[in-house]
């Protein structure tokens, strides 16, 4: 693959990072049109302009030569680091970029002195867990029936 660099979402790229994003929640919650609207509503394009001023949260994309492979977003609250979003663009998958992605985030949570990261994920979606359970994460809670009724797993990881 050509070089892939991972970079914090500026102004110019609002737009296309957020249509990677609404496409990862289609995906994601395919048949739950309130999930995906709640979710897309979240991330209006307003709220995506705040990401890239970095108000509130970081955005990473990943990029190859203008195109945009993925997206990793959330935000920190009390040294704790909060992965909200990643996706990857179905024809990049399986490459390396979602785990490029995440260790960026990694770096950028430890620079800002969270002493730990957390992320939820779908707690059926076996092969996610294993993604994350890779890059050093534990499951810490199980929290059945919880957002839009979904059974969700509450992941950690310490630095
Ligand atoms: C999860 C995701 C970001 C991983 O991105 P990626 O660039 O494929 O990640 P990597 O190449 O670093 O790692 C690939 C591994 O992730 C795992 N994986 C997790 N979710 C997967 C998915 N939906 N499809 C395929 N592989 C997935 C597999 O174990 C895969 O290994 P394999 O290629 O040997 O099967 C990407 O699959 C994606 O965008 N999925 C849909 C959105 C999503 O589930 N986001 C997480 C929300 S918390």
């Amino acid at each position: 693959m050509q070089q892939v660099t991972i970079v914090p979402l500026s102004k110019k790229d609002v737009i296309s990072a957020r249509r990677l994003l609404c496409r990862i929640i289609e995906e994601m919650y395919s048949g739950n049109q309130k999930a995906i609207q709640n979710y897309r509503n979240q991330y209006n394009l307003e709220r995506m302009d705040e990401l890239a001023a970095k108000k509130d949260g970081y955005c990473f994309i990943a990029k190859i030569n203008e195109e945009i492979m993925g997206i990793g977003l959330g935000y920190i609250f009390g040294n704790v680091g909060f992965l909200h979003w990643l996706g990857v663009d179905k024809k990049y998958r399986s490459a390396g970029v979602g785990s490029m992605i995440v260790d960026n985030i990694h770096k950028y949570f430890r620079k800002n002195k969270c002493h730990k990261s957390g992320v939820y994920t779908d707690l059926k979606n076996k092969k996610l867990l294993g993604f994350y359970i890779r890059k050093g994460y534990k499951v810490r809670a199980r929290l059945p029936d919880h957002w839009f009724h979904l059974n969700i797993a509450y992941l950690v990881k310490n630095f």
